[in-house]
């Protein structure tokens, strides 16, 4: 499927999971129907003239794909067409946002004060580090333009080394993984959803994970952090950071390989790398990329065959 455009794939993907969800019908644009009738076209040709044929592409540049539900009941007759939006519209199912305890609006002039004033307030606010959490507070990196913003548990010790997130083993990984996608580092925004490392007695050989107390505490500025730079996904990395942006506590392995819509932002769960790096199969690295290629689908990045087939078992 590799010339059918991003958006149709993305509408398969959506259109599955309403179906799994028992929806039965679904209101579609032209432009989606054209791109439907692309994949259908193109799985019903013989292999030689798949690899010769180009697929038909609908229209020469991406369109918008507007979903709608329809209930089974009969319908009056459908109104007029609204004028469709440049922004290509996609309804994902709604996750819960965790209740934050005060709503921050960081002040300035631009992104860069705005981020600058929110690390001033959370170093001066005693309900953002509660008692168990340690000294140093490891803000967040990255551009402030980012399209993608990944959201860890909190620092570990060569984080408060460096006062940098994700810089450790597990950081390395990230960096590796954002690297598979085409990106560099600093195209990204890496927060985490607690800001100071939890207090341990194994503080240099492991962390303890971040209480939902602490999560509760730090969440307001996270909750900032995404209104300042307005990410286009999110992505939640591991169990923690999970249930800090949604409240709920459901194992990552249950809430991946989906995009929901946080505050309405599009929003993907993934593993934690230093889940990858505790579990070298792989199978588990190719869950996490699964993930990451519905990213760059939300994105409508272009995604070569190559980058399809990593981590995928040899035959
Ligand atoms: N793990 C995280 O979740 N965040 C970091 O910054 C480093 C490791």
């Amino acid at each position: 499927m590799a010339d059918v455009t991003l958006a149709t794939q993305h509408l398969l993907r959506y259109l599955k999971h309403r179906q799994d969800e028992g929806v039965k019908r679904a209101l579609l644009s032209d432009e989606a129907k054209a791109g439907l009738r692309a994949v259908y076209f193109h799985a019903r040709q013989p292999r030689e003239a798949v690899a010769a044929t180009p697929v038909p592409t609908p229209t020469p540049t991406p369109q918008p794909v507007v979903v709608e539900e329809r209930p089974l009941t009969p319908q009056p007759p459908a109104a007029p067409a609204e004028p469709v939006s440049n922004e290509p519209t996609i309804a994902y199912p709604k996750i819960a946002v965790a209740e934050a305890r005060t709503v921050i609006t960081a002040t300035g002039a631009d992104k860069a004060a705005q981020i600058a004033d929110l690390k001033t307030r959370i170093a001066k606010d005693n309900e953002a580090r509660t008692a168990d959490l340690r000294d140093t507070m490891v803000f967040s990196t990255g551009s402030l333009d980012a399209e993608i913003m990944f959201i860890g548990e909190a620092p570990g010790s060569e984080e408060e080394r460096q006062e940098e997130p994700f810089v450790g083993p597990a950081g390395q990984l990230l960096t590796k993984i954002i690297q598979a996608m085409g990106l560099q580092r600093e195209m990204v925004y890496i927060s985490n959803i607690v800001k100071y490392g939890p207090n341990a007695s194994n503080q240099d050989t492991g962390n303890r994970s971040p209480t939902t107390a602490e999560m509760h505490a730090c969440l307001p500025y996270v909750v900032a952090e995404t209104v300042i730079v307005k990410p286009k996904v999110i992505v939640a990395l591991g169990d923690t950071a999970l249930e800090g942006l949604t409240g709920e506590k459901t194992p990552v392995g249950r809430a991946r390989d989906q995009v929901r819509a946080w505050n309405n932002i599009p929003f993907v769960a993934t593993y934690h790398p230093s889940y990858l790096l505790r579990n070298d199969d792989i199978a588990e690295k190719r869950k996490v990329w699964e993930d990451m290629m519905l990213v760059m689908e939300v994105l409508q990045m272009p995604i070569s065959d190559k980058q399809r087939g990593f981590f995928s078992k040899k035959r």
